[in-house]
């Protein structure tokens, strides 16, 4: 496999079109869903319960917990406290199992994802636990990928190993960025060359898949640092890169510190669309390639299954305080409160929200889903002529491109993948243009 170098072409590519739209605005994930008061909650629960589960199906479960607030993510809930992890364990267990007592026996899991928060930040042999109760109660494919997101410390290897006996398969690990001082500003702990170092260890005792995140847009990120970065990751021997543009979430600690000049400022979305293009054009050169608009694979093993499903619309079971899930035309979100969520009676299912899906789900998972492998091939092209003159509009822009009956989205295409999107499933799904939320 060959590296992306770092002095791979720094001069910018022409084809960023930096300037296509005023905003990266993604479909709010439950756009089109009509919410379903609290009262009949238990009663839809029970009728899901009864509900066959697809052939297909997918399953999340969440754990809640971070060693610390990283300043640049919106998705911190509660912080590391031994005690209760071990009774959520415990919790989340029961709830594995009394799903499984209420469920007909069918239906088949292709993909299983622990997300958080930091599913590693759990002892080996409590994460171990987990994993064996979820393939006990949930009916997962004999070759069901399952995947372990997390942080990297001395002892990843350790927990590796422990979890790959139990059987996963996949491991996501969040770098961010190798930029020591970047990444001490941004709340990480160890620097650049110790997360390399455990990553080269780790892929010495490990065949497993093995998965890293970047972020590109991050404060007083240039084109150099987001190279030097890749050509690090690239020398590791990963089977996966995840490629994400910063989200500037409003509320984000970040943002304040930006404000308050302790970080220097963002990129702006013109900058940000030219260094995904770089990015995007040395990580092809390297041989790396791409499976999503933020997805990339070195070598045949990676498959990003879970990520590609779940964006083409498949159902999901969902599991752990602050879950997302849905079956069967509903969706759900397991309580987030932690507090309640432990006091819930393992009987019932913890719940803060309930919708029925859009009626029109299953349009929005196929858009979705092949946005973000970039490509809408004939079969959708010929079912949303509503979609042609916005397409041909977006060829003119270098957007996409026409060809073989299909349209494939260009570099710069799937920069804006997530507005692209959003506006394609609003025209094919309905003529109101006020349903998107800023992401
Ligand atoms: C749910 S987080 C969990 C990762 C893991 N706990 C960690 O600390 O690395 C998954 C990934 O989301 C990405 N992420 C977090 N905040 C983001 C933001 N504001 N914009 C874009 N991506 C973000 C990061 O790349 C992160 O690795
Ligand atoms: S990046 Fe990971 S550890 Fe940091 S706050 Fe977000 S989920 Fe928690």
């Amino acid at each position: 496999m060959r590296h992306v170098e770092l002095s791979a072409s720094l001069l910018l590519p022409s084809d960023a079109q930096p300037a296509a739209f005023a905003r990266r605005q993604a479909l709010m994930p439950m756009w089109g869903a009509q919410p379903i008061a609290e009262a009949d909650w238990a009663a839809i629960w029970q009728a899901q319960q009864a509900a066959p589960l697809a052939t297909g199906s997918l399953a999340y479960i969440h754990i809640p917990f971070c060693a610390n607030h990283c300043v640049f993510c919106g998705f911190y809930r509660n912080g590391w406290q031994e005690m209760q992890a071990s009774r959520f364990v415990e919790r989340l267990i029961a709830e594995l199992a009394h799903e499984a007592s209420q469920r007909p026996a069918g239906g088949r899991i292709d993909a299983l994802y622990f997300g958080g928060g930091t599913p590693t930040l759990l002892p080996p042999a409590e994460l171990a636990r987990l994993i064996e109760a979820a393939r006990r109660y949930l009916p997962l494919a004999d070759d069901c990928e399952i995947t372990i997101e997390g942080r990297l410390n001395a002892e990843s290897a350790t927990l590796v190993a422990a979890c790959t006996e139990a059987g996963a398969t996949r491991f996501s690990f969040g770098v961010q960025t190798f930029d020591t001082p970047l990444r001490r500003r941004m709340g990480r702990k160890h620097d650049g060359e110790q997360i390399a170092g455990f990553l080269r260890e780790l892929r010495r005792q490990s065949a497993a898949t093995l998965v890293v995140d970047l972020m590109f847009g991050l404060p007083g990120q240039d084109e150099g640092s987001l190279l030097a970065d890749l050509a690090i990751a690239t020398t590791l021997d990963m089977d996966g890169l995840d490629l994400y543009a910063f989200n500037a979430y409003p509320g984000l600690p970040m943002l304040r510190m930006i404000e308050k000049k302790a970080l220097d400022p963002l990129p702006g979305l013109p900058e940000q669309a030219q260094h995904y293009a770089l990015a995007v054009n040395a990580l092809r050169d390297g041989g790396w390639r791409q499976l999503s608009n933020s997805h990339f694979a070195s070598g045949g093993k990676e498959l990003n299954r879970y990520n590609a499903l779940i964006k083409a619309g498949r159902d999901c079971l969902a599991f752990g305080s602050g879950a997302g899930g849905k079956q069967a035309g509903v969706s759900y979100q397991v309580q987030g409160d932690l507090a309640a969520y432990l006091a819930t009676p393992v009987t019932e299912k913890p719940m803060s929200h309930m919708a029925w899906q859009s009626p029109q789900h299953a349009t929005i998972g196929q858009l979705q889903g092949a946005l973000d492998q970039g490509e809408l091939g004939a079969e959708l092209l010929a079912e949303h002529p509503v979609l042609l003159p916005r397409l041909t509009e977006w060829q003119a822009k270098s957007l996409l491109q026409f060809a073989n009956g299909k349209v494939s989205l260009t570099t710069a295409g799937r920069f804006w993948g997530p507005t692209i999107t959003r506006e394609l499933v609003m025209l094919a799904t309905t003529n109101l243009d006020t349903a998107g939320a800023t992401q």
